[in-house]
Protein backbone atom coordinates (compact mmCIF):
# COMPACT_ATOMS: atom_id res chain seq x y z
CA UNK A 1 0.00 0.00 0.00
CA UNK A 2 0.90 3.62 -0.53
CA UNK A 3 1.92 5.98 2.40
CA UNK A 4 0.81 10.02 2.17
CA UNK A 5 4.20 10.93 0.67
CA UNK A 6 4.13 8.28 -2.13
CA UNK A 7 0.02 9.20 -3.01
CA UNK A 8 0.99 12.74 -2.81
CA UNK A 9 4.14 11.73 -5.53
CA UNK A 10 1.35 9.20 -7.44
CA UNK A 11 -1.20 12.19 -7.90
CA UNK A 12 1.62 14.77 -9.02
CA UNK A 13 2.93 12.00 -11.96
CA UNK A 14 -0.75 11.51 -12.56
CA UNK A 15 -1.56 15.42 -13.31
CA UNK A 16 1.95 14.63 -15.47
CA UNK A 17 0.51 12.17 -17.49
CA UNK A 18 -2.71 14.34 -17.87
CA UNK A 19 -0.19 17.37 -19.09
CA UNK A 20 2.00 15.49 -21.09
CA UNK A 21 -0.99 14.17 -23.24
CA UNK A 22 -2.66 17.69 -23.56
CA UNK A 23 -2.56 18.73 -26.96
CA UNK A 24 -4.53 21.94 -26.17
CA UNK A 25 -7.96 21.64 -25.48
CA UNK A 26 -8.09 18.18 -25.92
CA UNK A 27 -5.77 14.84 -24.69
CA UNK A 28 -4.76 11.93 -26.83
CA UNK A 29 -5.26 8.67 -24.72
CA UNK A 30 -1.51 8.00 -24.95
CA UNK A 31 1.08 9.25 -27.43
CA UNK A 32 1.95 7.50 -30.28
CA UNK A 33 -0.36 4.34 -30.32
CA UNK A 34 -3.78 6.82 -29.78
CA UNK A 35 -2.64 10.67 -30.96
CA UNK A 36 -5.84 11.69 -31.78
CA UNK A 37 -8.99 12.98 -29.44
CA UNK A 38 -11.33 9.85 -28.37
CA UNK A 39 -14.51 10.16 -27.43
CA UNK A 40 -14.93 8.25 -24.36
CA UNK A 41 -11.16 8.89 -23.50
CA UNK A 42 -12.05 12.56 -23.02
CA UNK A 43 -15.09 12.11 -20.82
CA UNK A 44 -12.72 10.45 -18.21
CA UNK A 45 -10.17 13.06 -19.03
CA UNK A 46 -12.38 15.72 -18.55
CA UNK A 47 -13.01 13.91 -14.98
CA UNK A 48 -9.16 14.08 -14.06
CA UNK A 49 -8.49 17.32 -15.11
CA UNK A 50 -11.71 18.13 -12.91
CA UNK A 51 -9.75 17.72 -9.46
CA UNK A 52 -6.98 20.30 -10.13
CA UNK A 53 -7.66 22.86 -13.41
CA UNK A 54 -11.78 23.08 -14.16
CA UNK A 55 -11.39 25.21 -17.07
CA UNK A 56 -9.68 22.64 -18.69
CA UNK A 57 -11.52 20.06 -17.48
CA UNK A 58 -14.26 21.95 -19.40
CA UNK A 59 -12.52 22.49 -22.87
CA UNK A 60 -12.02 18.79 -22.77
CA UNK A 61 -15.48 18.31 -23.41
CA UNK A 62 -15.99 21.66 -25.15
CA UNK A 63 -13.10 20.26 -28.00
CA UNK A 64 -14.73 17.06 -27.90
CA UNK A 65 -18.34 18.49 -28.85
CA UNK A 66 -16.67 20.42 -31.89
CA UNK A 67 -16.73 17.52 -33.70
CA UNK A 68 -20.36 16.68 -33.45
CA UNK A 69 -21.78 15.61 -36.95
CA UNK A 70 -25.59 17.61 -37.44
CA UNK A 71 -27.52 14.69 -37.19
CA UNK A 72 -26.50 14.47 -33.29
CA UNK A 73 -23.77 11.57 -33.51
CA UNK A 74 -20.45 12.36 -31.87
CA UNK A 75 -17.55 10.22 -33.08
CA UNK A 76 -15.55 8.44 -31.84
CA UNK A 77 -12.10 9.67 -32.89
CA UNK A 78 -11.66 13.58 -33.89
CA UNK A 79 -8.53 13.38 -36.59
CA UNK A 80 -7.66 17.26 -35.17
CA UNK A 81 -4.10 17.11 -36.78
CA UNK A 82 -3.11 14.83 -39.27
CA UNK A 83 -0.54 12.02 -37.72
CA UNK A 84 1.20 8.79 -39.96
CA UNK A 85 1.59 6.58 -37.17
CA UNK A 86 -2.24 6.15 -37.06
CA UNK A 87 -4.33 3.86 -38.57
CA UNK A 88 -6.73 3.71 -40.19
CA UNK A 89 -6.98 7.75 -40.54
CA UNK A 90 -9.67 9.81 -41.83
CA UNK A 91 -8.66 9.10 -45.37
CA UNK A 92 -9.84 5.36 -44.35
CA UNK A 93 -12.86 6.59 -43.03
CA UNK A 94 -14.26 8.51 -45.61
CA UNK A 95 -16.27 10.96 -43.87
CA UNK A 96 -15.40 14.36 -45.33
CA UNK A 97 -18.38 16.67 -45.53
CA UNK A 98 -20.37 15.03 -42.86
CA UNK A 99 -19.04 16.79 -39.55
CA UNK A 100 -16.85 19.46 -38.97
CA UNK A 101 -14.01 18.34 -37.55
CA UNK A 102 -11.87 15.01 -39.92
CA UNK A 103 -13.48 12.15 -37.71
CA UNK A 104 -14.28 8.42 -37.60
CA UNK A 105 -18.20 7.42 -38.55
CA UNK A 106 -19.40 5.18 -35.15
CA UNK A 107 -19.69 7.08 -31.94
CA UNK A 108 -18.40 5.24 -29.00
CA UNK A 109 -19.96 5.00 -25.01
CA UNK A 110 -21.61 8.11 -23.97
CA UNK A 111 -20.00 9.26 -20.87
CA UNK A 112 -19.87 12.95 -21.44
CA UNK A 113 -23.07 13.83 -19.88
CA UNK A 114 -21.85 12.22 -16.27
CA UNK A 115 -18.56 13.60 -16.58
CA UNK A 116 -20.41 16.86 -17.19
CA UNK A 117 -22.67 16.78 -14.45
CA UNK A 118 -19.82 15.62 -11.89
CA UNK A 119 -17.01 18.31 -13.28
CA UNK A 120 -20.32 20.99 -12.85
CA UNK A 121 -20.56 19.71 -9.13
CA UNK A 122 -17.49 20.92 -8.48
CA UNK A 123 -17.62 24.38 -10.18
CA UNK A 124 -21.19 25.14 -9.51
CA UNK A 125 -20.57 29.23 -9.99
CA UNK A 126 -18.41 29.09 -13.11
CA UNK A 127 -19.68 25.79 -14.49
CA UNK A 128 -23.51 27.59 -15.32
CA UNK A 129 -22.30 28.74 -18.51
CA UNK A 130 -20.88 25.35 -19.68
CA UNK A 131 -24.15 22.80 -18.75
CA UNK A 132 -25.97 25.53 -20.63
CA UNK A 133 -24.43 25.41 -23.71
CA UNK A 134 -23.20 21.68 -23.23
CA UNK A 135 -27.00 20.75 -22.56
CA UNK A 136 -28.31 20.87 -26.02
CA UNK A 137 -25.37 18.89 -27.66
CA UNK A 138 -25.56 16.12 -24.86
CA UNK A 139 -29.44 16.00 -25.96
CA UNK A 140 -28.58 15.76 -29.87
CA UNK A 141 -26.40 13.00 -29.14
CA UNK A 142 -28.61 10.85 -26.66
CA UNK A 143 -31.66 11.44 -29.06
CA UNK A 144 -29.20 10.41 -32.01
CA UNK A 145 -27.96 7.07 -30.13
CA UNK A 146 -31.91 6.41 -29.49
CA UNK A 147 -33.21 7.02 -32.68
CA UNK A 148 -30.77 4.90 -34.62
CA UNK A 149 -28.87 2.20 -32.30
CA UNK A 150 -31.96 1.46 -29.81
CA UNK A 151 -33.63 -2.21 -30.88
CA UNK A 152 -36.29 -2.76 -28.09
CA UNK A 153 -34.76 -0.61 -25.41
CA UNK A 154 -31.17 -2.13 -26.24
CA UNK A 155 -28.30 -0.26 -27.44
CA UNK A 156 -26.11 -2.04 -30.32
CA UNK A 157 -23.29 -1.42 -32.01
CA UNK A 158 -21.93 -2.02 -35.66
CA UNK A 159 -18.66 -1.93 -35.63
CA UNK A 160 -16.58 -3.70 -32.15
CA UNK A 161 -14.70 -0.21 -32.39
CA UNK A 162 -18.38 1.79 -31.49
CA UNK A 163 -18.44 -0.15 -27.93
CA UNK A 164 -15.07 0.89 -26.64
CA UNK A 165 -14.40 -2.76 -26.54
CA UNK A 166 -12.84 -3.77 -29.45
CA UNK A 167 -12.20 -7.34 -29.16
CA UNK A 168 -14.48 -8.63 -26.36
CA UNK A 169 -15.61 -12.28 -26.45
CA UNK A 170 -18.60 -11.32 -26.74
CA UNK A 171 -18.22 -9.83 -30.28
CA UNK A 172 -16.59 -13.95 -31.53
CA UNK A 173 -20.35 -15.65 -32.79
CA UNK A 174 -20.95 -12.01 -34.59
CA UNK A 175 -17.69 -11.61 -35.88
CA UNK A 176 -16.97 -15.21 -37.27
CA UNK A 177 -20.24 -14.95 -39.33
CA UNK A 178 -18.60 -12.37 -41.43
CA UNK A 179 -16.82 -12.86 -44.47
CA UNK A 180 -14.36 -9.87 -45.05
CA UNK A 181 -13.86 -10.11 -48.58
CA UNK A 182 -12.70 -7.34 -50.55
CA UNK A 183 -10.91 -5.23 -48.41
CA UNK A 184 -7.58 -3.08 -49.40
CA UNK A 185 -3.93 -4.13 -48.62
CA UNK A 186 -3.65 -2.16 -45.32
CA UNK A 187 -0.10 -1.83 -42.80
CA UNK A 188 -1.56 -1.81 -39.18
CA UNK A 189 0.05 0.84 -37.24
CA UNK A 190 -0.48 -0.62 -33.35
CA UNK A 191 1.31 -3.84 -33.01
CA UNK A 192 4.79 -1.20 -34.55
CA UNK A 193 3.79 0.47 -30.70
CA UNK A 194 2.96 -2.19 -28.79
CA UNK A 195 3.87 -6.56 -28.30
CA UNK A 196 1.06 -8.01 -30.96
CA UNK A 197 0.18 -10.63 -28.13
CA UNK A 198 -1.96 -7.96 -26.32
CA UNK A 199 -3.53 -6.82 -29.31
CA UNK A 200 -6.49 -7.98 -31.25
CA UNK A 201 -5.34 -10.74 -34.49
CA UNK A 202 -5.50 -10.28 -37.51
CA UNK A 203 -8.51 -12.02 -38.00
CA UNK A 204 -10.41 -9.53 -36.08
CA UNK A 205 -8.18 -6.44 -37.51
CA UNK A 206 -9.31 -7.36 -41.24
CA UNK A 207 -13.13 -7.32 -39.90
CA UNK A 208 -12.75 -4.74 -38.65
CA UNK A 209 -11.49 -2.87 -41.71
CA UNK A 210 -14.10 -4.77 -43.49
CA UNK A 211 -16.91 -2.86 -41.52
CA UNK A 212 -15.28 0.58 -42.02
CA UNK A 213 -15.37 -0.13 -45.47
CA UNK A 214 -18.57 -1.03 -45.33
CA UNK A 215 -20.04 1.60 -43.57
CA UNK A 216 -18.12 4.00 -45.99
CA UNK A 217 -19.82 2.59 -49.09
CA UNK A 218 -23.00 3.02 -46.92
CA UNK A 219 -22.27 7.00 -46.97
CA UNK A 220 -22.24 6.24 -43.04
CA UNK A 221 -25.96 7.05 -42.93
CA UNK A 222 -27.47 6.00 -40.36
CA UNK A 223 -30.97 4.24 -41.61
CA UNK A 224 -28.99 2.41 -43.75
CA UNK A 225 -26.19 1.60 -41.53
CA UNK A 226 -29.11 0.39 -39.02
CA UNK A 227 -30.70 -1.69 -41.75
CA UNK A 228 -27.67 -3.01 -43.25
CA UNK A 229 -24.44 -3.35 -41.72
CA UNK A 230 -23.09 -6.63 -41.12
CA UNK A 231 -22.53 -6.41 -37.72
CA UNK A 232 -25.34 -5.50 -35.36
CA UNK A 233 -25.00 -6.53 -31.80
CA UNK A 234 -26.80 -5.33 -28.75
CA UNK A 235 -24.08 -4.27 -26.28
CA UNK A 236 -24.70 -4.04 -22.11
CA UNK A 237 -21.70 -1.57 -21.88
CA UNK A 238 -23.59 0.78 -24.53
CA UNK A 239 -26.87 0.27 -22.69
CA UNK A 240 -25.90 0.72 -19.53
CA UNK A 241 -23.65 4.00 -19.98
CA UNK A 242 -26.64 5.37 -22.10
CA UNK A 243 -29.11 4.69 -19.24
CA UNK A 244 -26.45 6.31 -16.51
CA UNK A 245 -25.87 9.19 -18.85
CA UNK A 246 -29.87 10.18 -19.06
CA UNK A 247 -29.86 9.98 -15.64
CA UNK A 248 -27.38 12.50 -15.62
CA UNK A 249 -28.80 14.70 -18.22
CA UNK A 250 -32.03 14.77 -16.50
CA UNK A 251 -30.30 16.25 -13.63
CA UNK A 252 -28.72 18.91 -15.89
CA UNK A 253 -31.89 19.24 -17.37
CA UNK A 254 -34.06 20.03 -13.82
CA UNK A 255 -30.73 22.42 -13.07
CA UNK A 256 -31.19 24.70 -16.02
CA UNK A 257 -35.09 24.31 -15.52
CA UNK A 258 -35.43 22.64 -18.91
CA UNK A 259 -38.26 20.28 -19.98
CA UNK A 260 -38.02 16.72 -19.28
CA UNK A 261 -40.44 14.48 -20.50
CA UNK A 262 -38.23 12.80 -23.70
CA UNK A 263 -35.30 11.80 -21.07
CA UNK A 264 -37.61 10.68 -18.72
CA UNK A 265 -39.07 8.32 -21.37
CA UNK A 266 -35.58 7.64 -22.74
CA UNK A 267 -34.94 6.22 -19.43
CA UNK A 268 -38.13 3.55 -19.08
CA UNK A 269 -37.82 2.38 -22.73
CA UNK A 270 -33.42 1.73 -21.49
CA UNK A 271 -34.57 -0.03 -18.20
CA UNK A 272 -36.91 -2.48 -20.14
CA UNK A 273 -34.21 -3.28 -23.04
CA UNK A 274 -31.59 -3.92 -20.37
CA UNK A 275 -33.88 -6.33 -18.30
CA UNK A 276 -33.71 -7.86 -21.99
CA UNK A 277 -30.13 -8.41 -21.72
CA UNK A 278 -30.07 -10.60 -19.33
CA UNK A 279 -29.78 -14.06 -19.94
CA UNK A 280 -32.62 -16.01 -18.88
CA UNK A 281 -30.25 -18.94 -18.05
CA UNK A 282 -27.33 -17.52 -15.91
CA UNK A 283 -29.36 -13.93 -15.03
CA UNK A 284 -26.02 -12.46 -16.34
CA UNK A 285 -25.82 -9.49 -18.67
CA UNK A 286 -24.90 -10.34 -21.67
CA UNK A 287 -24.76 -8.94 -25.53
CA UNK A 288 -27.13 -10.00 -27.61
CA UNK A 289 -26.21 -10.72 -31.61
CA UNK A 290 -29.37 -8.60 -33.10
CA UNK A 291 -28.68 -11.24 -36.25
CA UNK A 292 -29.33 -13.92 -34.44
CA UNK A 293 -30.85 -13.17 -31.45
CA UNK A 294 -28.28 -15.12 -29.23
CA UNK A 295 -26.75 -14.38 -25.84
CA UNK A 296 -23.30 -14.75 -25.93
CA UNK A 297 -22.66 -16.63 -22.82
CA UNK A 298 -19.81 -14.84 -21.20
CA UNK A 299 -19.55 -12.89 -18.05
CA UNK A 300 -17.73 -9.67 -19.25
CA UNK A 301 -16.65 -6.48 -17.23
CA UNK A 302 -19.86 -4.49 -19.14
CA UNK A 303 -22.09 -6.48 -17.41
CA UNK A 304 -20.73 -4.95 -13.93
CA UNK A 305 -22.02 -1.42 -15.19
CA UNK A 306 -25.50 -2.56 -14.07
CA UNK A 307 -25.38 -0.38 -10.95
CA UNK A 308 -23.65 2.72 -12.69
CA UNK A 309 -26.94 2.10 -14.29
CA UNK A 310 -28.98 2.00 -11.58
CA UNK A 311 -30.13 -1.53 -11.66
CA UNK A 312 -29.99 -3.80 -9.24
CA UNK A 313 -28.38 -7.18 -9.40
CA UNK A 314 -27.66 -9.91 -6.62
CA UNK A 315 -26.50 -12.38 -9.79
CA UNK A 316 -23.78 -9.87 -10.85
CA UNK A 317 -23.04 -8.46 -7.05
CA UNK A 318 -22.49 -12.68 -6.68
CA UNK A 319 -20.21 -12.43 -9.92
CA UNK A 320 -18.63 -9.92 -8.06
CA UNK A 321 -17.51 -11.42 -5.22
CA UNK A 322 -16.33 -14.47 -7.41
CA UNK A 323 -14.06 -12.11 -9.15
CA UNK A 324 -12.56 -10.86 -5.84
CA UNK A 325 -11.69 -14.34 -4.78
CA UNK A 326 -10.38 -15.69 -8.42
CA UNK A 327 -8.10 -12.29 -9.37
CA UNK A 328 -5.69 -9.97 -7.41
CA UNK A 329 -7.17 -7.01 -9.42
CA UNK A 330 -10.27 -7.37 -10.92
CA UNK A 331 -12.76 -6.91 -12.42
CA UNK A 332 -11.11 -8.78 -15.36
CA UNK A 333 -12.56 -7.44 -18.78
CA UNK A 334 -13.41 -11.58 -19.00
CA UNK A 335 -14.15 -14.45 -15.88
CA UNK A 336 -10.60 -15.84 -15.28
CA UNK A 337 -12.32 -19.28 -15.53
CA UNK A 338 -13.27 -18.66 -18.93
CA UNK A 339 -11.60 -21.39 -21.65
CA UNK A 340 -11.04 -18.00 -23.59
CA UNK A 341 -9.82 -15.87 -20.99
CA UNK A 342 -6.35 -14.36 -21.99
CA UNK A 343 -4.98 -12.51 -19.16
CA UNK A 344 -2.74 -10.32 -21.47
CA UNK A 345 -4.83 -9.49 -24.31
CA UNK A 346 -6.61 -6.60 -24.46
CA UNK A 347 -10.73 -6.94 -23.97
CA UNK A 348 -9.95 -10.55 -23.53
CA UNK A 349 -9.28 -10.97 -19.78
CA UNK A 350 -7.16 -7.72 -18.29
CA UNK A 351 -8.46 -5.37 -16.18
CA UNK A 352 -8.92 -1.62 -17.18
CA UNK A 353 -9.14 0.49 -14.08
CA UNK A 354 -11.27 2.90 -15.94
CA UNK A 355 -14.34 0.01 -15.60
CA UNK A 356 -13.62 -0.15 -11.60
CA UNK A 357 -13.69 3.58 -11.60
CA UNK A 358 -17.50 4.01 -12.61
CA UNK A 359 -18.48 0.72 -11.39
CA UNK A 360 -18.01 1.46 -8.10
CA UNK A 361 -19.54 4.76 -9.07
CA UNK A 362 -22.40 2.73 -9.43
CA UNK A 363 -21.84 0.31 -6.43
CA UNK A 364 -22.19 3.38 -4.26
CA UNK A 365 -25.43 4.74 -5.79
CA UNK A 366 -27.15 1.27 -5.05
CA UNK A 367 -25.91 1.19 -1.59
CA UNK A 368 -22.68 -1.36 -1.85
CA UNK A 369 -20.15 0.68 -0.59
CA UNK A 370 -17.96 -2.04 0.74
CA UNK A 371 -17.57 -3.85 -2.68
CA UNK A 372 -17.37 -0.11 -4.09
CA UNK A 373 -14.17 0.56 -1.71
CA UNK A 374 -12.73 -3.02 -1.95
CA UNK A 375 -12.66 -2.39 -5.64
CA UNK A 376 -11.14 0.76 -5.05
CA UNK A 377 -8.54 -0.15 -2.66
CA UNK A 378 -7.17 -3.22 -5.19
CA UNK A 379 -7.18 -0.64 -7.83
CA UNK A 380 -5.31 1.76 -6.20
CA UNK A 381 -2.63 -0.87 -4.96
CA UNK A 382 -2.10 -1.78 -8.67
CA UNK A 383 -2.11 2.10 -10.45
CA UNK A 384 0.61 2.90 -7.00
CA UNK A 385 2.72 -0.35 -7.64
CA UNK A 386 2.34 -0.56 -11.75
CA UNK A 387 1.70 2.97 -12.94
CA UNK A 388 -1.15 4.46 -15.06
CA UNK A 389 -0.73 1.75 -17.97
CA UNK A 390 -3.86 1.10 -20.22
CA UNK A 391 -4.81 -2.16 -18.88
CA UNK A 392 -3.42 -4.84 -16.55
CA UNK A 393 -2.97 -8.40 -16.29
CA UNK A 394 -5.80 -9.33 -13.74
CA UNK A 395 -3.59 -12.02 -11.80
CA UNK A 396 -0.67 -10.70 -11.88
CA UNK A 397 -0.92 -6.95 -12.28
CA UNK A 398 1.47 -6.87 -15.16
CA UNK A 399 0.86 -3.53 -17.09
CA UNK A 400 0.11 -3.83 -20.83
CA UNK A 401 -0.36 -1.90 -24.10
CA UNK A 402 0.32 1.70 -24.09
CA UNK A 403 2.15 3.50 -20.49
CA UNK A 404 1.33 6.81 -19.42
CA UNK A 405 -2.32 6.55 -19.55
CA UNK A 406 -4.90 9.52 -19.71
CA UNK A 407 -7.70 7.53 -18.43
CA UNK A 408 -5.97 5.42 -15.95
CA UNK A 409 -4.33 8.98 -14.80
CA UNK A 410 -7.54 10.38 -14.49
CA UNK A 411 -9.33 7.62 -12.03
CA UNK A 412 -6.11 7.68 -9.78
CA UNK A 413 -6.99 11.63 -9.48
CA UNK A 414 -10.81 11.26 -9.48
CA UNK A 415 -11.44 8.40 -7.77
CA UNK A 416 -8.51 5.86 -6.81
CA UNK A 417 -6.21 8.07 -4.98
CA UNK A 418 -6.46 8.44 -1.37
CA UNK A 419 -6.34 11.99 -2.15
CA UNK A 420 -9.12 11.60 -3.97
CA UNK A 421 -12.88 13.27 -2.91
CA UNK A 422 -15.01 10.46 -1.90
CA UNK A 423 -18.23 10.01 -4.19
CA UNK A 424 -21.66 10.75 -2.30
CA UNK A 425 -23.60 9.40 -5.13
CA UNK A 426 -26.02 10.50 -7.59
CA UNK A 427 -27.57 12.96 -5.47
CA UNK A 428 -30.37 14.86 -7.69
CA UNK A 429 -31.93 12.24 -8.98
CA UNK A 430 -32.37 8.87 -7.27
CA UNK A 431 -31.75 5.56 -9.17
CA UNK A 432 -34.62 3.32 -9.45
CA UNK A 433 -33.59 0.64 -6.64
CA UNK A 434 -35.63 -1.83 -8.08
CA UNK A 435 -34.96 -5.69 -7.00
CA UNK A 436 -34.31 -8.64 -9.69
C1 LIG B 1 -8.95 1.23 -27.72
C2 LIG B 1 -10.00 0.91 -26.66
C3 LIG B 1 -11.05 2.01 -26.65
C4 LIG B 1 -10.38 3.34 -26.43
C5 LIG B 1 -9.23 3.59 -27.41
C6 LIG B 1 -8.39 4.79 -27.04
O1 LIG B 1 -9.49 1.22 -29.00
O2 LIG B 1 -10.56 -0.34 -26.89
O3 LIG B 1 -12.01 1.75 -25.68
O4 LIG B 1 -11.29 4.38 -26.49
O5 LIG B 1 -8.37 2.49 -27.45
O6 LIG B 1 -7.90 4.68 -25.73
Amino acid sequence: MTNARDHISLDEQARAVLRGNDRGGYSVPTDGLYPYQWNWDSGFAAWGFAQFDLPRAWSELETLFSGQWPTGMLPHILFHRPDPGYFPGPEVWGTEGLGPVPSSGISQPPVAATFTRLTYEKDRAAGRVHIEALYPKLLAWHRWFMQWRCHEGMIFVTHPWESGRDNTVDWDGPMAAIDPVGIDPYTRRDTAHVDPHMRPTKEDYDRYLYLVQRGRDLGWDDAKMADSMPFKVADPTMTFILLRANRDLLALAAELGEDSAEIEGWINVLEEGAERLRNPASGVFEAIDLKTGAHAGNVTSAAFLCWYAGIECPVMLGELMEAFEASQFPVPSQKVTDPKFDAMRYWRGPTWTMMNAITALGLIDMGHPDAAEELRIRSARLLAERGFAEYFNPHTGDPAGGGTFTWTAAIWLAWASPSAPAYQGATQTEPQRGEQ
